[in-house]
């Protein structure tokens, strides 16, 4: 599509789009989609477009993939019997939502047609290097770069060998030695064409250059009575390969840590139908609970009752009342990061009723109440087993700051999360809020003031804090 219209473009702006792409270190077409894209959302041209000028070559291997885009692959299909598994790759790459352009070399011809990948793939299919209806533009530039990886399926021992040697007398050796995009090999041959010297020498030679590779297994040849390594990965082995490459697994600062977390409130029963609560949601807690797992920690939330589901990958414990959230935080311990976002009631019935309270003419029931114990302050003064980190949460309704600072300072923590929870801020039960983080160092005490946000945002910028904290108390290990 964008070749033709390209072609039977003006001069003019032929040269524009072939200097403003050369610049920003784009293809033709990729620039084009840039354009158009930026035009369809109402954008002012993209602030990666530069004016045209010429730019390092290399740049666009270094630029950030936009977000609106999906991945693209260029898959370079091998003249092998397991060109057909190429086939079914390109539709398990596409059930990923990843875009494929193929190219196939003379030989894979022979094994499966330009039409089937053409079709599979709902794009034109690449065959020759020298081909006058393809682009204006250099095809095998063009293919190895407008695109986030290449993939080899099957890689050839032939192939291999050309990549190795920086041959580029076809289509596909002269997109790989063109590239700036990561190259990730599937080789599939004959045990005895693996094994020889030379596939070992390339082998050897590719790994060096940085090419990735994925098998070859050991198993049964397409050739009778034959068996070995040399079977071409499966499709789906080599499409976790692909995703692995274009979508690393975000970081996971908290791995091999213990984060323990409390959340929602607490019900201190009257008699077996009654109970003293708050309104707290236990949203922030279990926000963080989420964070926290998603930043790689072994996470154990306590909750008190709450209309959430559990967080997926965490270990929940429920809790009524605040002595059973206690008994279940230290059952917890040890943790590393302890983090108190539970609205633990200050007090409780001292004798809770057997049974139901009546209404008798001799007027109320006098309610005794008596003292919880203080898990944020009991947790925090522990002698062993004290957490590394300890944060609290204050939650108040007036003096926020000073409060907090009091508080802070009183139950022995290391940080306080102090949040306004008056009924005017919708925190309680509400998604958002604004909090500000306390930090004791020393003697002297910081405060952090964050602008409103989701409670999930709250978790993450907390999570993030926590994992740089922890940083910089435990550098990594040099050797
Ligand atoms: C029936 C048949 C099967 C083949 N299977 C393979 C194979 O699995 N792996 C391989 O490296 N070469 C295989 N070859 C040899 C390649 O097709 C040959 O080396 C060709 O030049 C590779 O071209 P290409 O690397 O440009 O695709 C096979 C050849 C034939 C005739």
């Amino acid at each position: 599509m964008a070749s033709l219209t390209i072609r039977k473009l003006d001069e003019t702006v032929k040269t524009y789009l072939r200097l403003r792409s050369a610049g920003n270190g784009r293809s033709l077409e990729e620039e084009v989609r840039v354009i158009l894209g930026d035009l369809i959302q109402g954008r002012p041209e993209s602030s990666a477009a530069r004016a045209p000028s010429v730019a390092a070559p290399d740049a666009q291997s270094r630029a950030p993939r936009r977000a609106h885009d999906e991945a693209r692959v260029t898959l370079i299909i091998g003249g092998g019997v397991a060109a057909y598994k190429a086939l079914d790759l390109i539709r398990r790459l596409k059930e990923r939502s990843i875009h494929v352009r193929c190219v196939l070399t003379r030989a894979a011809q022979q094994f499966v047609t330009p039409l089937s990948a053409s079709a599979l793939s709902n794009e034109r299919a690449y065959t020759d290097l020298f081909d006058p209806s393809s682009e204006f533009d250099a095809g095998h530039i063009r293919l190895g770069r407008d695109c986030d990886l290449i993939v080899v399926a099957p890689a050839t021992a032939d192939l291999m060998a050309k990549m190795a040697q920086g041959h580029a007398d076809d289509l596909a050796s002269a997109i790989l030695l063109a590239a700036n995009r990561p190259i990730l090999l599937a080789p599939a041959m004959n045990p005895l064409m693996w094994n020889n010297a030379a596939t070992r020498r390339n082998t050897a030679q590719l790994a060096r250059d940085g090419v990735a590779m994925i098998g070859p297994n050991a198993g049964e040849m397409a050739e009778a009575h034959e068996a070995g390594v040399g079977r071409m990965a499966e499709p789906l082995e080599i499409a976790a390969a692909v995703e692995k490459l274009l979508r690393p697994p975000p970081p996971r600062p908290l791995a091999g840590k213990h984060v323990l977390i409390t959340a929602g409130p607490t019900h201190e029963p009257i008699d077996p139908v009654r109970y003293i609560a708050n309104r707290s949601s236990g949203k922030q807690g279990f926000a963080i609970a989420t964070a926290a797992q998603a930043a790689g920690a072994d996470v154990t939330l306590i909750s008190g009752p709450v209309d959430l589901d559990d967080p997926a990958g965490v270990r929940v414990r429920h809790v009524e009342s605040a002595r059973e959230m206690l008994a279940q935080v230290e059952a917890s311990l040890p943790v590393d990061i302890a983090i108190f976002a539970a609205a633990v009631a200050d007090w409780r019935v001292a004798q809770a009723g057997e049974q139901k309270l009546k209404k008798t003419s001799a007027g109320m029931p006098p309610l005794q109440l008596v003292e919880n114990p203080d898990i944020l302050a009991t947790i925090s003064k522990l002698r062993e087993k004290r957490p590394p980190l300890v944060i609290g949460f204050a939650a108040e309704t007036e003096h926020l700051i000073a409060n907090a600072k009091a508080k802070l300072a009183r139950k022995g923590c290391d940080w306080i999360v102090a949040n306004d929870v008056s009924p005017a801020t919708g925190v309680m039960g509400g998604d958002r809020n604004t909090v500000h983080l306390l930090i004791r160092d020393g003697g002297a005490i910081s405060v952090d003031s964050w602008p409103v946000m989701t409670k999930e945002q709250v978790a993450t910028e907390l999570v993030g804090r926590i994992a740089e904290t922890l940083s910089v108390k435990t550098p990594e290990k040099t050797s």
